[in-house]
């Protein structure tokens, strides 16, 4: 099934890679699922006060990202890619208007979409839409196309006379529309989260309570997203760097995430043309232990593959150029994610970078990019180690025990660590016969401090042993799901400044606030699990998609005919 690298290719191609190369990506994919089980992280920003229920982006957010100059000049784009904002802020954030790109077409929708608040962030990519899209419908000539497009399901190689690039258009065309009939409905729900209306309907479960940014419009979303969404994953590329990804360990969300999407059926297409989203199924764990000479600090060749795949894809496809990579997402849990991305202008700039190093004050900007848990999966069942005790029986304030590096770390083990406080438990290894469970279970608080970087495995862990998450840093980790999770209600959030207050800021949490915040922990460990067999629905790899999905609504792409 999968496509071959076309070795007439001018473009540049790089070498199969080692020896794994026979293995196909359903194989490997059954293998990753039979091992394990999912899972995911948690913590609350306080950055966020939006009333709307999606998470508002730091207005801090660097421009210095890449520009997107190289491939973003202009006369080359088929299309247009505009970020929506205005509508449902209201009372929420300002927004600086000169990046604000609201256009109406086909009337009505323009309204909508801010799903995510502020759209500061899209400032440098969205050079792509200083173009507004030609008017609606589709250009008239196209028009006559649409009956027969209906019929015949385009080939992957998509040649451009100008017949088939209408066709392409219309499809455009329709995928837009359905997406514009989802945002409304979203949109209304955000509208309608005060009144009194009964809960949606669900067989499985019906999200509720303080713990969501807006239970109702997300649940909303979540079934529109079931109900619509398509996601195209690229088949070009051989595993284990392509297609393959690693299933335990620290990077183990994108290795599954990976598997997970080349074994999914409902909300994945074999047809480009169908498809609202483009998944680019690279694993940067995969290029670094595959790739990367040791010890050479030399990071060149994973960026060189990362390029030269994407110079495959557009050439072979007009995906690619058709939304300058507005509409196709990558996903990495490695430390290197943001670098390697920055291998391609339009790929840092205009893609959704799905990534645990989740780094705001590194070019993260949480209104396009998603934040993706870091777990630490070390066997397959992730089930067993969930639950803890009742407060009472945690007789702990916090507990930390983790290596001393990365910007963070030094202060916290400097003030606390051999403090001889039998209230706050911060050391760097624990004791022989301590287990570090046990340690996390008797604790009421359980410190995550990035290490290296800002993303920490213990945020997951905190969540499924019910030990109240606190996040330590300057405000610049953009927490995973804070696009409908309301971290306020079940973490807490401590600066780097505010450590030696440490202790004093915890107790004062009130038992009954405590006991409040645990139970949300246990409600919100839905979002974080990841499931032995096939993901199950609310569950870690959905929400990483419905996080691609909201993203996704607020870039519209029209085609130029
Ligand atoms: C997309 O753009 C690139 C760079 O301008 C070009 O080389 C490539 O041929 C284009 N792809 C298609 C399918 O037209
Ligand atoms: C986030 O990135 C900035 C800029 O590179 C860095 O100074 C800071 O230490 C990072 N934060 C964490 C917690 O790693």
């Amino acid at each position: 099934m999968r496509a071959t690298v076309p070795t007439s290719s001018a473009a540049p191609w790089f070498p199969r890679l080692h020896g794994h190369g026979g293995a196909s990506a359903a194989y490997a994919a059954a293998a990753c699922v039979a091992l394990v089980t999912f899972l995911a992280v948690a913590a609350w920003d306080p950055r966020t006060q939006a009333s709307t229920w999606f998470r508002s982006s730091p207005s801090s957010a660097p421009s210095s990202s890449l520009t997107s100059a190289g491939g973003v000049g202009g006369e080359h784009l088929l299309a247009t890619a505009s970020s929506y904002s205005g509508g449902g802020g209201r009372g929420g954030r300002n927004r600086t208007g000169k990046e604000v790109h609201e256009e109406v077409r086909g009337g009505g929708d323009g309204a909508f979409l801010s799903l995510i608040t502020s759209s500061s962030d899209y400032g440098a990519p969205r050079q792509i839409s200083v173009t507004p899209p030609p008017p609606a419908p589709a250009p008239s000539p196209a028009a006559p196309a649409t009956a027969s497009l209906a019929a015949g399901i385009q080939d992957e190689v998509v040649e451009a006379t100008p017949q088939v690039q209408m066709r392409r258009d219309v499809k455009l065309e329709r995928l837009e529309l359905g997406l514009a009939k989802a945002r409304s409905a979203i949109m209304e729900a955000i509208q309608n989260r005060d009144s009194s209306r009964p809960p949606l309907a669900d067989k499985d479960y019906v999200p509720m309570g303080p713990v969501y940014r807006n239970a109702y419009a997300f649940h909303r979303s979540y079934l529109e997203m079931e109900k619509l969404f398509k996601v195209y994953v690229y088949e070009e590329g051989e595993p284990p760097v392509f297609h393959d990804g690693p299933c335990r360990s620290i990077y183990s969300t994108e290795g599954r995430f990976i598997h997970s999407m080349e074994t999914e059926t409902r909300l994945r297409t074999r047809d480009p043309g169908l498809a609202h989203a483009f998944f680019l199924p690279f694993s940067v764990v995969k290029m670094v232990q595959m790739i990367y000479e040791p010890n050479s600090h030399d990071m060149a060749p994973l960026k060189r593959t990362v390029a030269d795949y994407i110079a495959v894809l557009a050439a072979k496809y007009p995906y690619w150029n058709r939304s300058a990579g507005a509409d196709h997402f990558m996903l990495s849990c490695h430390d290197w994610g943001p670098y390697v991305s920055s291998a391609n202008g339009e790929l840092f700039g205009n893609s959704i970078r799905v990534l645990c190093n989740a780094n705001t004050s590194e070019g993260f900007a949480p209104s396009k990019d998603v934040s993706l848990p870091e777990i630490n999966l070390r066997t397959d069942a992730v089930d067993r180690q969930v639950g803890g005790p009742s407060a009472s029986r945690r007789p702990i304030l916090a507990f930390f025990a983790g290596g001393d590096h990365g910007p963070v770390r030094p202060a916290l083990l400097a003030r606390w660590k051999g403090s001889g406080d039998p209230d706050v438990r911060v050391s760097e290894y624990l004791p022989r016969g301590v287990s570090y469970t046990d340690m996390m279970r008797r604790s009421r608080f359980c410190l995550c401090p990035g290490g290296y970087e800002v993303a920490s495995p213990r945020l997951a862990e905190a969540i499924y042993l019910e030990c109240v998450p606190v996040v330590v840093d300057d405000g610049e980790y953009a927490l995973p799901f804070a696009d409908v999770l309301n971290w306020d209600a079940f973490s807490v959030r401590v600066r780097v400044a505010d450590i030696p207050r440490l202790k004093e800021i915890l107790a004062a949490v009130s038992p009954r606030q405590y006991i409040r915040m645990q139970r949300r922990v246990r409600l919100v460990r839905r979002h974080f699990m990841v499931h032995g067999g096939p993901p199950r629905r609310y569950d870690a790899f959905h929400m990483i998609l419905h996080s691609v999905w909201l993203r996704r609504l607020n870039v519209r792409i029209a085609a130029q005919g």
